[in-house]
């Protein structure tokens, strides 16, 4: 979608992440730590800043037109050697149900083929999270199962969908 962008993490989204984990479905059905410990924010920034130094990690907000934050489009793992990424993604509560997230994750999974050479990309969603996996799907993606109780974070194991796409696979549907 051409009125939104993935812009860089900067210092200048802290604030906006800073309001993001407040959010209680963030807080669900991400690896967040719950309760939030201080000082979180900053260091989960310096971790995407250190890993887009050494190519590990990558972290994008979607804006929309005007530069406003709506959300977050994440790479929190890209292995090299096995030229295979784990994507992620987070919406701002005021900017869902409007197709931000599918818009963001096609751009990103284009992104992580064309500009980081992958050929395996994973998602994993919460068997609870209904959304993201519509997400996945529209987004071409392939549901390849169910692994069962995954440690997420501390006090939280769950049944996690591992949805994968590859490099091979057709072009996204519309
Ligand atoms: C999941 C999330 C990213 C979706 O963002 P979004 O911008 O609202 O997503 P989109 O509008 O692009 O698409 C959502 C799709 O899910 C559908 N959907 C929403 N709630 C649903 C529900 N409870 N059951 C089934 N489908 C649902 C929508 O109808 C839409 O599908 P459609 O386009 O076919 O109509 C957002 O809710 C979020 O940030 N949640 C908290 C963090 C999170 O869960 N991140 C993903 C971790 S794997």
């Amino acid at each position: 979608v051409s009125d939104r962008v993935l812009r860089p993490l900067e210092r200048g989204h802290l604030p906006a992440l800073a309001a993001l984990i407040a959010d209680p479905d963030v807080l669900r059905f991400t690896r967040i730590p719950v309760p939030v410990p201080d000082g979180f924010v900053d260091a989960w920034f310096g971790s995407y800043e250190a890993g887009r130094r050494d190519g590990t990690r990558a972290g994008f907000a979607i804006e929309d037109a005007g530069g406003g934050f709506l959300g977050l489009a994440l790479a929190p793992e890209i292995d090299r050697e096995a030229r295979t990424v784990e994507l992620g993604y987070i919406v701002a509560p005021a900017a869902r149900g409007r197709g931000v997230a599918t818009a963001a994750l096609r751009e990103l999974t284009a992104w992580t083929f064309n500009a980081v050479g992958a050929l395996r990309i994973e998602l994993r969603i919460s068997v609870d999270n209904p959304a993201s996996k519509r997400v996945a799907e529209r987004c071409g993606y392939a549901l390849e199962g169910v692994m069962r109780s995954v440690y997420v974070k501390p006090g939280l194991r769950e049944d996690v969908e591992l949805w994968s796409r590859l490099a091979g696979d057709g072009a996204s549907p519309q």
